[in-house]
């Protein structure tokens, strides 16, 4: 052991099992089509600036904690945005407008998902208008007026903005572009979830003929779980060992697959993992999770700046690896169940194992990046 012989034990909160799980392609597919996800991919693959992110081996890890292989999709070379999330605002604008220059479109966001929504009205030449509540920094809000849209500031906090794109869009028929669904919204967040699938398509092309045993997938209200399931189902003959990881402060996902129904979280501290904090999976996506899901963890903060240090100085790959703060969870969960060899045999992880990780994000917010990795 070099990289982990600290003495440091790698924290998770909670593992759990669902007892409900069973992986039915064509259920997941009923939520998420084929030809959703099919004219996901012929759309983005045809945008300007677009090629597939890197999937990079983390060979040293994976030789540290005794597995086959491990498998990094690293988001930080999406588009200019260096998120997933590029993938799935940007495409639902384009499918809202169908075409019409003269649209507005609207949306609520606490950043990345406006970001990509602004990326993606500017791409069409729409007006887009971003409700965001007083919480948000203005580093985040200047980010997307810099894409050229306007941003309303609400005050209270997120509901409250969503509350106000609804009335305000409402008044002015403006076209809303939410990522989370609700009873009588539900077309728009599957588009969302569509665009991020084309993940797994190129997942599926950079994996050549390596199968992966495991993957594990962060999730906030699901919806980037979701998809990657769905993408499972879509060009899989094999059912890989899914994994969602949650911040401990904001579970709404393993706490859901504890009762078999949605579960609101209250949350009572907002964890570093941002883009995960949330407290209530998304209708969608949780139809998918809720069978296909095998297992679920969660973790504190505690060791998110050092796993975004350790990617970032090539201590578990080859190359450096600029990860975001929603990127680590994926590295830690693995190595926590590694280290605990009860969740070790449990999850079957051992020398055949080939795991797929998600590295959702590269320094979408630089000052934070700076100071995490740099923290001792
Ligand atoms: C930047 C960012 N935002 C949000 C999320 C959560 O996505 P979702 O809300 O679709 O579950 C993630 C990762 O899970 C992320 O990396």
């Amino acid at each position: 052991m070099k990289i982990l012989s600290n003495g440091h034990l790698w924290k998770y909160s909670e593992f759990l099992e669902n007892k409900d799980f069973f992986f039915n392609k064509k259920e997941i597919l009923k939520s998420l089509s084929k030809k959703d996800i099919d004219d996901a991919y012929l759309s983005i693959s045809s945008w300007k600036g677009y090629s597939p992110t890197p999937l990079i081996e983390l060979n040293k890890l994976s030789e540290e904690i005794g597995l086959n292989k491990i498998f990094y999709k690293d988001e930080s070379k999406r588009f200019d945005l260096k998120s997933f999330k590029a993938l799935g605002g940007a495409y639902a604008v384009e499918k809202v407008s169908q075409g019409n220059k003269d649209i507005v479109v609207a949306t609520a966001t606490a950043g990345n998902h406006g970001r990509s929504v602004a990326w993606g009205a500017r791409r069409l030449g729409l007006k887009c208008k971003i409700f965001i509540s007083e919480f948000v920094s203005d580093a985040r809000g200047q980010a997307m007026s810099d894409l050229g849209a306007d941003v309303i500031k609400v005050k209270g906090n997120y509901e409250r903005s969503l509350i106000e794109c609804i009335k305000q869009s409402t008044d002015n028929s403006w076209q809303i572009v939410q990522d989370v669904a609700w009873e009588d919204y539900m077309l728009v967040p599957k588009y969302t979830m569509a665009g991020y699938t084309v993940m797994m398509r190129e997942i599926i092309d950079q994996l050549k003929q390596n199968k992966i045993s495991h993957i594990i997938l962060q999730a906030g209200v699901g919806g980037m779980a979701g998809a990657m399931v769905a993408g499972i189902a879509r060009y899989l003959d094999y059912i890989p060992t899914t994994v969602v990881v949650e911040p401990d402060s904001a579970a709404c996902v393993l706490e859901s697959i504890k009762t078999g129904k949605i579960e609101k979280i209250d949350i009572k501290r907002e964890s570093l993992m941002g883009g995960m904090s949330c407290g209530e999976v998304s209708l969608v996506p949780w139809e998918i999770l809720k069978n296909s899901v095998k297992y679920c963890i969660s973790l504190p903060d505690d060791d998110i700046a050092k796993t975004m240090r350790l990617l970032g100085n090539a201590s578990f790959s080859d190359e450096k690896i600029v990860a975001g703060e929603n990127s680590a969870p994926g590295v830690i969960s693995l190595i926590a169940s590694c280290e605990d060899e009860k969740i070790k045999n449990k999850l079957e992880l051992n020398k055949e194992s080939n795991v797929l990780l998600i590295g959702c994000e590269g320094d979408t917010d630089q000052k934070m990046y700076q100071k995490l990795i740099n923290q001792k």
